[in-house]
């Protein structure tokens, strides 16, 4: 059993160092790239309130394809450019939309997500996964949300790589 004790209520910047570490301890000694993004999409879950889809898209080919997530299911394939996760893709640039209804191109997978936040997980220089976060509450993300996901990110791309060791 891996128990991690969430205080959702913390201040951002120390929810996700708490998340930051539990990613590191839980994929410590683990190689296999599908296992680590299951429980980290777990962990995303369990750490950062009013969710309703978290999870990984994974670079196959030049497009985006479905990972391990935690939320309604979702579509397969994603191009380059198309909606907030191929934008991530095509940009390497985090993606923090306030209201996707505004959004050109916005893939709705589950009709009741309202913000959106997508990050480019970087790998030697190329992007080969984003991590994507869904809420109903429109605004739910701001710049604090995105730094701790990049921080999750830069950990986990040496994860999806080669080295398989949690870059700390
Ligand atoms: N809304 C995303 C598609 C993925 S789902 O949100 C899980 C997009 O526009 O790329």
């Amino acid at each position: 059993m891996f128990a991690f004790s969430a205080d959702t209520t913390a201040p951002k910047p120390a929810l996700y160092r708490e998340l930051h570490d539990a990613a590191c301890g839980l994929t410590s000694g683990e190689s296999d790239a599908v296992a680590n993004m299951a429980n980290i999409a777990a962990l995303i879950w369990q750490f950062v309130p009013g969710l309703n889809w978290a999870g990984f898209y994974r670079v196959v080919d030049g497009a985006l394809v479905l990972g391990p997530f935690i939320g309604k299911p979702a579509c397969i394939r994603i191009a380059s450019g198309q909606g907030v996760c191929g934008a991530a893709l095509a940009s390497g640039e985090t993606q923090l939309v306030a209201d996707v209804h505004t959004f050109p191109g916005h893939i709705a997978c589950d009709a009741e997500s309202r913000a959106e936040l997508v990050v480019p997980i970087i790998h030697n220089g190329h992007v080969v996964a984003v991590i994507d976060l869904d809420s109903p509450t429109q605004g739910r993300f701001d710049t604090e949300d995105a730094a701790g996901l990049q921080s999750l990110a830069a950990t986990l791309a040496p994860l999806l790589g080669p080295e398989l060791r949690c870059a700390t």
